[in-house]
């Protein structure tokens, strides 16, 4: 089981503070099932920005401590880069790290209240650099959130979706649950991760999360497992095809309703 995103690098940004708290995460991930995790410590201008050389050391370095203290779990490096205007400029530099330091796909987060107006150009300009974007938990952007037709409208742009575990649990509300649960039904989620900041509140736990999406794409070929096998070597991954963007996803979010009530 892979965790897509997760703050376990000690000491780079909100997330594990120092080793000790590092090394506890693994060992509850480990515990839930998780072999391999990709780091994805914040990039944001001004504030934390963990450029690629740096997270690739601090991975190495954890990497190591694992190995000594025996807790089996393969840490990837990557990235959660807070969308600018300057970000493809930043990758084109080779500041910001992709998903394995494979230079196929970047985890951009966007702010959690709306979708700002640079966004649309900066993600086609990815796309054109021939970097697809991974958008990290688009259920809790309030905006997507109310209008869940604009989800559609970034996967058909060409963007990637990664849903938290915690928002299919209800860790962030009601309405963030009920977002995750409208991407997960209309198969418009590619990646699970953690987004594990602590042992406590956000943990570095995936499994009952993965179980539940498991639950509602049973039967389809495609996996968010093995979607993250592929993107994490590198592979171009041509997702299962959205539903039309022309298609009526207000009625489908209708029908979505009563499952998901049905659900909870
Ligand atoms: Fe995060």
């Amino acid at each position: 089981m892979l965790d897509f995103h997760s703050h376990i690098l000690p000491g780079l940004d909100d997330g594990a503070p120092d080793m000790e708290t590092a090394l506890a995460m693994a060992r509850i991930a480990v515990e839930d099932g998780i072999t391999t995790m990709v780091a994805t410590p914040h990039f944001i201008e001004g504030s934390m920005e963990n450029n690629r050389d740096l997270i690739l050391g601090k991975v190495t370095e954890f990497q190591r401590v694992l190995y000594e203290v025996n807790i089996l779990l393969k840490v990837l490096p990557g990235c959660e880069v807070f969308l600018s205007p300057d970000t493809p400029a930043r990758l084109q530099k080779g500041e910001l790290m992709t998903v394995n330091n494979k230079g196929k796909h970047l985890l951009v987060e966007l702010p959690l209240q709306c979708v700002p107006s640079y966004a649309e150009q900066v993600l086609f300009d990815l796309k054109v650099m021939g970097v697809t974007p991974v958008i990290a938990h688009p259920e809790r952007n309030v905006e997507l959130a109310g209008k869940p037709e604009l989800f559609l409208n970034l996967v058909n742009r060409g963007c990637l979706m990664q849903i938290n575990g915690g928002s299919i649990n209800g860790l962030y509300g009601k309405k963030v649950q009920k977002a995750a649960r409208i991407l997960i039904i209309n198969g418009l989620i590619h990646f699970i991760g953690s987004d594990g900041h602590s042992c406590n509140r956000r943990t570095t736990r995936i499994r009952k999360a993965l179980d539940t999406i498991e639950k509602f794409r049973a039967g389809q070929k495609n996996t968010v497992m093995g979607y993250s096998n592929k993107v994490i070597n590198g592979e171009d991954l041509i997702p299962i095809t959205p539903i039309s963007i022309d298609g009526p996803m207000i009625n489908i979010w209708q029908k979505c309703k009563e499952k998901i009530w049905s659900f909870l």
